[in-house]
């Protein structure tokens, strides 16, 4: 991927975070996915006070993208920390990796874990999901 499309996801998912609503934990998570024909779809954790409705910001990001009709995905960004400061990586919980198995070939589809735009390395889904659990397992 090009380093100017890299910093420009890593600027929208921060961007985010202050749209990012924590008021039990105060940790701030931003997200930017790109789909395959350039399109960019934003998301930010949304806690509750029954904590388990909480949604994370790269499944915002993925249901806002999918329920506008979007199948085919490149890329995520992520970013995040206690009460916005980025000081290390936020990388996607186990349930939010599942979810992008279901939509994205994990050998291609690429996870930008970011604390900055000169800070940042970029995984694919197989990387921080190996062996993982897909449609085609079912097919
Ligand atoms: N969180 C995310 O938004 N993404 C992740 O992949 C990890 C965790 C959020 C959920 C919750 O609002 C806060 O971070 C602390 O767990």
């Amino acid at each position: 991927m090009e380093k100017e499309l890299i910093e420009k996801l890593i600027q929208t998912a921060i961007k985010q975070l202050e749209f990012s609503y924590t008021p039990y934990s105060g940790f701030k998570v931003g997200a930017a996915l790109l789909t395959k024909d350039g399109k960019i779809y934003t998301g930010c954790n949304i806690e509750n006070a029954a904590h388990t409705p909480t949604n994370c910001a790269e499944r915002t990001a993925f249901f806002k993208a999918v329920s506008e009709g979007e199948r085919e995905f490149d890329a995520i960004c992520v970013v995040g920390g206690k009460d916005g400061v980025l000081t290390e990586y936020a990388a996607p919980c186990g349930v939010c990796r599942q979810v992008m198995m279901e939509f994205c070939n994990p050998k291609q589809f690429r996870i930008i874990l970011a604390t900055g735009t000169e800070h940042y390395d970029v995984f694919s889904l197989e990387d921080l999901l190996p062996q993982g659990f897909g449609p085609g397992n079912l097919a």
